[in-house]
């Protein structure tokens, strides 16, 4: 079901982001996977990698280039969209088509790198993936989840906003999938160092995001009226002021 929605997306707008009127919190993500990325990573794998917009973002195109790349995506017209986005920018990068509910290998790499793909796969799907996660020796996933979902639309309940409801191709994370994953990368990375304790911060750092904008309007009609320069600048300053909110989106590093 899911591909099919992202087959016809595709086509349509050629874009990942299409209905994602929220730069600010789409510019907090980025920035959270700059700043978290290993200076020289080696081998990079991004999973459900679409027309490559985080891979070849302004942000994160030098890294990348710097990197041994390949992206996956269950998409055939995500995978055609980023070859072409890879040669008109230079970037020398291995793409394939992989539908990780039908395939659900994924091919060794030093650095995994996964944006908002978990929440278009079966429970079942995402489970073996997130089991296959902690295997990589780094990494980084950013996905939305129900409870920052709910506390989101507190907040906007207090502005007299209405809810945001879940996408309808999307199933967002419950608490029990990131304990479960975060207890994976935990006795991951105790297996790594032997008897020694390794404390969770050690093996992963986990950030949620709030973008102002995202929590106030998210209203497509209030697009033109905020200028971009704004919501970039709301979403730097959000990182730090948001410390008692949850967030609609998790992101985690390790
Ligand atoms: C929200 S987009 C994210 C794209 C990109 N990671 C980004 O952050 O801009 C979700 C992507 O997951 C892909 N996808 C959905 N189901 C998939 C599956 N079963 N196997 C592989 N990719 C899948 C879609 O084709 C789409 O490109």
């Amino acid at each position: 079901m899911s591909i099919e929605y992202w087959e016809k997306r595709y086509q349509q707008t050629s874009s990942d982001d299409a209905s994602w009127p929220d730069v600010g919190a789409r510019f907090l993500e980025l920035d959270f996977i700059e700043r978290n990325v290993p200076v020289d990573p080696g081998s990079v794998l991004e999973v459900g990698c679409g027309s490559l917009s985080i891979a070849a973002s302004p942000l994160l195109r030098a890294w990348i280039a710097g990197t041994s790349y390949a992206g996956i995506d269950g998409s055939p017209v995500a995978i055609a969209l980023a070859s072409v986005r890879a040669h008109e920018l230079g970037l020398n990068v291995q793409l394939n088509v992989q539908d990780f509910e039908a395939h659900r290998e994924l091919r060794r790499a030093d650095f995994l790198l996964c944006r908002r793909l978990l929440c278009n796969l079966s429970r079942e799907a995402r489970r073996e993936l997130m089991n296959q996660f902690v295997k990589f020796p780094h990494g980084l996933m950013i996905e939305p989840t129900k409870d920052g979902l709910k506390e989101l639309n507190a907040a906007r309940a207090h502005r007299n906003l209405p809810p945001i409801p879940e996408a309808e191709h999307n199933d967002y994370l419950d608490e029990d999938e990131i304990r479960h994953f975060k207890s994976g990368r935990f006795n991951h990375a105790t297996a790594l160092n032997g008897a020694r304790q390794v404390n969770d911060q050690h093996c992963i750092r986990e950030t949620r995001f709030m973008s102002p904008y995202y929590e106030r309007t998210r209203a497509k009609e209030e697009l033109g009226k905020i200028d971009q320069q704004w919501r970039y600048e709301q979403a730097r300053l959000a990182k730090f002021e948001a410390p008692g909110l949850l967030g609609p989106v998790v992101g985690f590093a390790w």
